[in-house]
């Protein structure tokens, strides 16, 4: 019998889930952003995330469950997202997963969403291990060495902002929408990705990523342009396109920049990486996949990158990785906690 595992996942904004089944693959995957409910505030708002979560979790799974045309009857395991993540958001779906594997006697398996984002492109790809993955997101940026299913180590992570988050809050100095990165991504794209200012990029130490400084360079700069007002907080060229454009695609290139710069240096020390993959909802700019591509051509090394609704949040990586943890009979109790 193949095993077959619902997926549920609800760090962040997205309420989310999948069915994997063992030999067939992902059967479904829906999910609910709440993009529009948050943008209005500029970035997630953590009790609306919450709200949003326990309104929709019910309507979603079983909506994956129709897509796969599965009844809960057939499903072995239920894999969730217990860490990291808010709080608030990761309780309304470990309670919702613990009430159907108490009431349905299913399997529980407690998954951490890193390791989620790190084995999303096996929903795709076979890639070859020992590899490297850059995992770049709204919360997270790390460089980690993969040798297994399950099995990683961490090179490098960020000390303070997350790659995604510097678009998020550059977007917002610049009065751009809330997600920043697909905003930026497409106003560099009208200037070519052309690098006008310049910014730093930051720590040359191998084992960090540093996004922060890079965020308040850009705010700086403004200033210096009389383009921010740092006391009213408020951005003074909004009819300027052409700024706006030059802005974001100096950042982008400056991120890019970083990216390479830092697979470069972990290669050359992991030199029995064959391939390196891309993951994270930042994973979904195209220029930073091209960059990244074009390295991997020149170290002779292979690249994966998931197509952009694997690279999001969403509960099919969840699936995946509840699928090898199922194998391995890596089950969480009852008891199974957030954060843990
Ligand atoms: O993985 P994800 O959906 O959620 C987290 O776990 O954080 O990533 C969301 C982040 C946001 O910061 C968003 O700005 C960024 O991914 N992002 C992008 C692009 N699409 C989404 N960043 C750069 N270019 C994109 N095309
Ligand atoms: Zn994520």
């Amino acid at each position: 019998m193949s095993l077959t595992i619902l997926g549920i996942e609800t760090s962040c904004d997205e309420t989310a889930s999948a069915v994997y089944r063992e030999n067939s693959g992902i059967l479904s995957n829906k999910l609910f952003s709440q993009i529009k409910l948050h943008k209005q505030f500029g970035g997630v708002v953590p009790e609306i995330a919450s709200r949003s979560h326990l309104e929709k979790i019910g309507i979603i799974i079983q909506k994956a469950l129709d897509e796969a045309n599965c009844s809960l009857k057939e499903i072995d395991v239920i894999a969730v997202t217990n860490r990291p993540g808010l709080p608030g958001s990761l309780l309304i779906g470990l309670c919702f997963a613990k009430a159907i594997a108490w009431a349905k006697q299913k399997k529980l398996i407690g998954i951490d969403h890193l390791e989620a984002h790190i084995f999303s492109p096996f929903l795709e790809y076979n890639v070859p291990f020992p590899y490297l993955c850059l995992t770049a997101s709204g919360g997270h940026t790390s460089l980690y060495f993969v040798t297994d299913f399950g099995k990683f180590q961490l090179i490098a992570q960020t000390l303070d902002d997350a790659a995604g988050e510097a678009f998020d809050k550059v977007a917002k100095f610049i009065n751009l929408p809330y997600p920043g990165g697909p905003v930026i991504e497409k106003l560099a794209q009208l200037v070519d990705f052309e690098d006008f200012f310049f910014y730093p990029r930051g720590t040359s130490q191998v084992t960090d990523f540093s996004f922060s400084g890079l965020k308040t360079a850009v705010l700086y700069d403004l200033v210096k342009r009389n383009a921010y007002d740092l006391h009213e907080k408020i951005f003074l060229k909004d009819t300027d396109e052409r700024l706006k454009q030059q802005v974001a695609s100096s950042l982008l290139v400056a991120i890019g920049d970083i990216f390479v710069q830092k697979v470069k240096d972990a290669l050359k020390q992991y030199s029995s990486a064959k391939a390196l993959t891309f993951v994270g909802g930042v994973a979904c700019n195209v220029y930073l996949k091209q960059k990244l591509h074009d390295l991997c051509t020149k170290e002779n090394r292979s690249f994966f990158t998931p197509s952009p609704h694997f690279c999001t949040d969403n509960a099919a990586m969840v699936a995946f990785v509840g699928y090898y943890k199922a194998k391995k009979k890596e089950f969480s109790g009852l008891y199974l906690d957030i954060l843990t």
